[in-house]
């Protein structure tokens, strides 16, 4: 491994391996500056491949794209996007030479994968630490790299189970009915997550009296039932005198400002509010200390959001469009009129509040502009190393929108705003090994769709993938049609689906806390496992999962299955129920495959095992002591398995075992 340094980087931490600099620029690279830009240009040939760069749009395979690590938050995900919520700058290149190069850098990367030119590989970035690693494959060259970024968050065992969200949810009933929704069915459920509306005034670290009379009692009652509430906490305070957080925070100078020093008001959903500076180590741990409120109500997890910053507004420039409104008098020309609409439109997260708004790290007046990416990352420190004060060894889960390599250490990630989209079905299938190689494990969509409405049947699909997935949520919009479960017709569909979740739970978390440990993807591309196999590359809608399994989730609307690949002889698992499955073996080759809706068709590996639970209500009550396991062997293999608390830091390694199973 190799790094050299362009510019003067921002400390970002997300190496925690110290690596001596090497002078003169990669081999791999042709560096041309340009102004304070630096460009990295490489030919690609016929056979490279370019994968990684974590939550991005298109396909596993990055050529023929340009892609932006810049932070942000546009609810829109379609193809013609090049940034989404997290700025994960790491590729893996294969073809003639296999390597990795990580920009580490505050600011913005820009990946040109073959887009201005399809046979050119161009990377522009500004200050920033470039970390090459040479030699051997492409998981090779993953898992060195995640070895110098540092073990993935580890979250409790109960944030594996199935979790259900709505932004409309107000009140402790609203709560209570959802509950009793998947009771009544037989459904599992481990955990409801509340959105904004139980803040007063949708101020973070309160919680509306009249909606939650007793938040705390709530949460005891629920937990004893095995469910964990799970709020969420916006990154902007509102700037309202009294409101401790508020008060505290300006007499302490821990807020943003401009680079007067004055605090730099924006506008999120509380109206005018102020952005805590978390990335000065003082107000990092002041904010992270505000998370004690719910911690003392007994939360036990927590959802970071709008955190790239998202900002509706910066007032300033909101007066200006205003009082350019209020100037006007009489008629308006249609170029007028369109100014002003324009002055408006251009507000939400505009280039120049992040460039006014300031940071203050040590003593020294930092532009946000050049620190953009960092924001969400430390906003989910701070909470991280605050939990670790509160109870050092417990395990809480935390997840965050936005994110940048270096948070992973710290919390896990939802992909934001997606749709009730088939398209986004397939882009969370194609997403997930791309965030593994970057560290971020724990991971998930809003399954079913956030925006638009879902259907029965693009539900049933999502969540037959979404088994696999180590962050599980069923999360939309307000406005959108519920999408419950419950409110749907085939019943008996769900609850055999969700239950193949808890079937497989103690693959999945046994796969995760040693993928977490030892620096593995999870989701594999298939040309990650057989990088000779001319067919598996290229293969863009099927992924290794775990040592054992492959997967291929059908991702269209009345399919009645779907072609699969098998780069070598597997088992194909028939899946009805976790308790009710066929199997058969099928020869390397090609496949159509009938998927029924209510069916889960996936592949064992020969050599190996998938352990299986009983469906269960929850995590809490699965039974592991009785394992089947479906097994694809002739001579005995060991399973390595984890069979910790489930809540311990220090239990985690201590739960690992090895099982011999025969055939
Ligand atoms: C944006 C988040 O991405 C979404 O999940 C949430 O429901 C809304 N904010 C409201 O809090």
């Amino acid at each position: 491994m190799k790094k050299f340094t362009y510019g003067t980087p921002f400390e970002t931490d997300a190496v925690v391996e110290r690596v001596e600099r090497t002078e003169g620029d990669p081999s791999q690279f042709t560096v041309e500056r340009t102004g304070d830009a630096f460009v990295f240009r490489r030919p690609l040939s016929a056979r490279d491949r370019v994968y990684g760069l974590g939550e991005q749009v298109r396909g596993i395979n990055k050529r023929g794209w340009l892609y932006d690590g810049w932070n942000t938050d546009d609810p829109r995900i379609t193809e013609g996007r090049t940034a989404l919520y997290g700025a994960h700058n790491f590729i893996v290149l294969t073809g003639e030479e296999t390597f990795g190069v990580f920009f580490d850098s505050a600011g913005r990367v820009v990946f040109d994968v073959g887009y201005e030119d399809p046979d050119e590989l161009k990377i522009t970035a500004w200050n920033a630490d470039v970390y090459v690693i040479e030699g051997g494959s492409a998981k090779e060259v993953v898992h060195t790299f995640r070895t110098l970024i540092g073990r993935s968050y580890i979250p409790p065992k109960w944030a594996f189970g199935y979790g259900q969200s709505k932004w409309g949810y107000k009140t402790e009933e609203d709560i209570r009915a959802v509950v009793e929704g998947y009771r009544a069915n037989g459904f599992p459920l481990d955990a409801v997550y509340m959105d904004i509306d139980y803040m007063i005034h949708y101020k973070d670290f309160t919680v509306d009296p009249e909606r939650y009379p007793d938040l705390s009692a709530l949460s005891a009652e629920l937990k004893a039932e095995g469910i964990y509430l799970v709020p969420i906490v916006d990154a902007a305070i509102k700037a309202e005198e009294g409101y401790p957080v508020y008060d505290e925070g300006l007499r302490n100078g821990y807020f943003c400002t401009d680079a007067a020093g004055v605090p730099y008001v924006v506008g999120v959903w509380p109206g005018d509010s102020v952005l805590p500076d978390v990335l000065a180590p003082e107000a990092r741990a002041w904010f992270g200390a505000q998370y004690r409120a719910l911690l003392d109500e007994g939360i036990e997890g927590f959802w970071n959001d709008m955190n790239e910053p998202a900002l509706f507004y910066g007032k300033e420039r909101l007066q200006k469009a205003i009082e350019a409104v209020a100037q006007t008098k009489g008629n308006l020309e249609l170029d007028d009129f369109n100014k002003l609409t324009a002055n408006f439109g251009k507000l939400a997260n505009s280039p120049e509040d992040y460039r006014a708004l300031c940071h203050n790290v040590n003593g020294k007046r930092v532009s946000h502009a050049d620190v953009h990416n960092l924001y969400g990352y430390n906003m989910t420190r701070a909470a991280a190393e605050y939990f670790a004060e509160y109870a050092p060894d417990k395990r809480f889960l935390l997840f965050s929108r936005s994110s940048c390599i270096g948070m992973h250490r710290y919390g896990g990630i939802w992909t934001g705003d997606n749709c009730s989209w088939w398209s986004h079905l397939l882009l969370n299938v194609k997403m997930m090994p791309s965030l593994d190689m970057c560290g971020f494990l724990f991971a998930g969509a809003d399954i079913g769709g956030h925006a638009d409405n879902t259907t029965e049947e693009l539900l049933l699909r999502w969540l037959a993938f979404g088994i696999f997935t180590p962050l599980m949520r069923n999360h939309a919009t307000n406005g959108a049609r519920d999408q419950e479960c419950y409110r749907f017709k085939n019943k008996d569909a769900f609850r055999r689906i969700l239950g193949m979740r808890y079937a497989l739970l103690p693959y999945l978390y046994s796969e995760y806390i040693k993928c977490a440990l030892r620096g593995e993807m999870l989701f594999k591309p298939l040309a990650f496992e057989y990088p000779e196999d001319a067919r598996a590359d290229g293969v863009e809608d099927q992924l290794f999962f775990g040592e054992s399994l492959m997967i291929a989730p059908v991702c269209e609307q009345n399919a009645k299955g779907r072609y699969v690949y098998l780069p070598a002889r597997m088992k194909m698992i028939r899946m009805r129920a976790g308790d009710d499955y066929k199997v058969k073996t099928l020869e390397k080759g090609s496949y159509y495959l009938e998927v029924p809706l209510d069916e889960v068709v996936f592949f064992l590996r020969e050599g190996k095992v998938l352990p299986l639970a009983r469906p269960a209500q929850n995590v809490a009550s699965l039974d592991e002591e009785h394992l089947a396991f479906v097994k694809f062997i002739d001579s005995p293999v060991e399973y390595e398995i984890c069979r910790d608390d489930g809540s311990t830091l220090s239990g985690i390694e201590k739960g690992l075992r090895k099982i011999t199973v025969r055939p």
